[in-house]
């Protein structure tokens, strides 16, 4: 088994239930706020460890967050390479609404105090060969992913939140690129999901794409198999943290060799069951939960050759 390094994002989640998400200019109440541990970064980490995988966890503690790295060492993650700074902890302002959609507000505070020297201690202390995640959370994010890229790493960037960092990315020098709808509009400018695959496809041969859809499954598409599969249905109760958990399953099962079919499976049925409980890290389910859904329930996928015709 690899091993997974993750220079990930680490937050409080502040999250409101309400009725519906806050439009412009108006002012709501909301029917209950609860604190949990999230981030990106944190989420993305649990999810892999929950899978099974053996995950490092790199990033920085802020001032009023020792609490984190505790939680983050309770699931199982390595948390000996997390540093610390005064700089107050990054945090997420998380709206849920009655139908378990959200709407999220990051304020980065700690995330955006990783320095170069920091990465580069971290990515000495391991061998090529395993994954790195990333996701869009953090500071000097194209820095991470050239270097770890020329040592060697399966550079994996979950391109969330979209910002104006966005395009400076060198998505070509990742092994795996994952994204939504929004974010694969924002990368390539398309708006069907077959559009963005050919667009970053064309521009990026060599990294391998996931596109998840929500409620229409997800696209994989890697050199010249495309994979397509439907949803596991499960009852939606909160959607925040279902795409960290699919990347952590994801990645962890790769990691551990599996094909990239299992790979999917496992990562879809898990941020199915992710979905179906409150909570960002706290929905994020077990294996041993995963695998029992599954053997009860199973999605069907189409293969395609991408040089057998078009998108
Ligand atoms: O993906 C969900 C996460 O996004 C939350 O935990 C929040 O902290 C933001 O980073």
């Amino acid at each position: 088994m690899n091993d997974i390094i993750n220079f990930g994002s680490i937050n409080v989640d502040h999250v409101y239930s309400v009725n519906s998400l806050v439009q412009e200019g108006e002012t709501i109440t909301a029917i209950e706020r609860n604190l949990y541990y999230g981030g990106k970064g944190l989420n993305q980490s649990i999810a892999a460890a929950r899978a099974g995988g053996r995950v490092h966890h790199a990033g920085l503690i802020g001032g009023n967050g020792e609490g984190l790295a505790e939680y983050l060492a309770s699931a199982g993650v390595d948390t000996s390479l997390i540093n610390r700074t005064a700089v107050e902890q990054g945090h997420a302002i998380i709206q849920v609404d009655r139908k378990g959609k959200n709407s999220i507000i990051v304020y980065p505070g700690s995330n955006h105090q990783i320095g170069r020297e920091y990465i580069n201690h971290v990515l000495s202390r391991f061998p090529s060969g395993g994954f790195l995640i990333l996701q869009n959370e953090i500071s000097n994010v194209s820095y991470i992913i050239s270097k770890a890229q020329e040592l060697g790493f399966h550079v994996v960037f979950n391109a969330s939140p979209i910002d104006s960092s966005l395009p400076e990315i060198p998505i070509g020098k990742l092994t795996w690129l994952m994204i939504n709808q929004t974010e694969g509009q924002a990368l390539s400018g398309k708006y069907t999901p077959d559009g963005i695959m050919a667009f970053l496809h064309e521009k990026h041969p060599h990294t391998g794409i996931v596109l998840t859809l929500g409620e229409d499954g997800v696209l994989c598409l890697q050199g010249d198999t495309l994979l397509s599969f439907g949803v596991y249905k499960t009852e939606v109760v909160d959607t925040t943290a279902a795409g960290d958990t699919f990347t952590g399953y994801f990645v962890s099962s790769l990691a551990n060799g599996d094909s990239l079919e299992t790979a999917v499976r496992l990562a879809s049925a898990a941020s199915a069951m992710a979905i179906s409980s409150p909570g960002a890290s706290a929905s994020i389910p077990y294996m041993r939960d995963v695998l029992s859904m599954l053997a009860s329930n199973n999605v069907p996928y189409v293969e395609k050759r991408l040089s057998a015709g078009p998108f």
